[in-house]
């Protein structure tokens, strides 16, 4: 395979992969900003790593990212790239941006973007880093990923007014949040809205005992609010509905937030970040450096190997799994 041995970079590439999240535009704005300061050139490619394989880039200037830093989506678009998974897929891919004249990668994306550009810095030398962005939160390394604040705000809201309709209705209620594999998104908005219960990916559902407690406080309070995080090992919030049914008899109601979590204008904290680490990452790649995960932790940066944070599994923090203990 072709590499790239040569470190002076002066044009860069980014893109915006997987599942999009609020503040990934703030994240563009900061590259292309600080790209234009160090004058590196900075080209956007459309629909993620897909864009790499059809070369669909678009210009970035100054004007090209003017208003876009408090609107969610990605103004590059963005998708799940099976071809990229290949590494057919990405020497193609490594071609054409030789041939384009791009020598690194600034790749906005979660787990299976941090693999991909992995796997292509490996092969190939192409100089990436990435800018963690995913409303799940789920990156090894990185205490925060882009959208996350934003997608727990917006579940947050979400479960504060169910909770006026339960209280009327005298009513149970699951809340079904995203987080395909990781419990933080149900963790931080169920704690945070004075949810009965948590169900998380991480804890097996006990799930005669859940619909235990849950008749008990029944009896008591009327009203019962769980939020369910969608990776949960039971199924997901319908199906445990239904199991409470089937074990209790009582009925009970089911909202699944969905894709709304994933929209929305980013909350300060996601635009302070995606902005710090954008600027750091062109920095970095400027001084020659590359093969990193731009993440934050204890509110500083942290340049997390590619490998690590593209390999291994992030564990949630145990103190803040205690604190499902106090919601009931
Ligand atoms: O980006 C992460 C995420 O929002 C997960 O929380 C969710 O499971 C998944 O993406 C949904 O992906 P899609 O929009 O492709 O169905």
């Amino acid at each position: 395979m072709d590499v790239m041995n040569d470190s002076t970079v002066s044009k860069i590439a980014v893109l915006t992969s997987g599942g999009d999240s609020p503040g990934m535009n703030a994240a563009i704005r900061g590259v292309v900003r600080q790209g234009l300061k160090r004058g590196i050139e900075v080209i956007g490619c459309r629909h993620g790593y897909q864009g790499l394989l059809s070369n669909d880039y678009t210009p970035l200037t100054r004007e090209s990212v003017s208003n876009i830093i408090h609107l969610g989506g990605s103004i590059l678009t963005s998708s799940r790239c099976e071809e990229f998974r290949e590494p057919q897929g990405r020497e193609k891919a490594f071609k054409n941006c030789r041939a384009q004249g791009i020598d690194a990668l600034i790749v906005i994306g979660g787990n299976g973007s941090s693999q991909g550009a992995f796997l292509l810095q490996k092969e190939t030398g192409m100089k990436s880093i990435v800018l963690p962005g995913t409303i799940d939160n789920d990156i090894y390394g990185s205490n925060w990923s882009i959208g996350f604040d934003t997608a727990v705000n917006t579940a947050l809201e979400s479960v504060d007014r169910i909770r006026d309709t339960a209280n009327a209705m005298e009513r149970i209620f699951f809340v079904e949040v995203m987080g395909r594999h990781c419990g933080n998104i149900a963790i931080h908005a169920g704690v945070a809205s004075g949810a009965d219960y948590v169900v998380i990916p991480e804890i097996p559902t006990e799930i005669d005992l859940l619909c235990q407690e849950i008749k008990q406080d029944a009896q008591t309070k009327h009203t019962v609010l769980i939020v369910v995080s969608e990776g949960d090992d039971f199924g997901n919030a319908h199906k445990i509905s239904q199991a409470l049914f089937e074990k209790t008899g009582l009925k009970s109601w089911v909202t699944n937030l969905g894709h709304v979590q994933r929209g929305g204008s980013p909350t300060s904290r996601d635009r302070f970040f995606a902005t710090a680490t954008a600027v750091a990452a062109v920095n970095d790649l400027a001084e020659g450096k590359g093969g990193t995960l731009m993440g934050v932790a204890q509110n500083s940066l942290v340049r997390v190997p590619l490998e690590k944070a593209a390999n291994k599994k992030k564990s949630l923090d145990h103190s803040f799994l205690k604190l499902l203990d106090l919601q009931h």
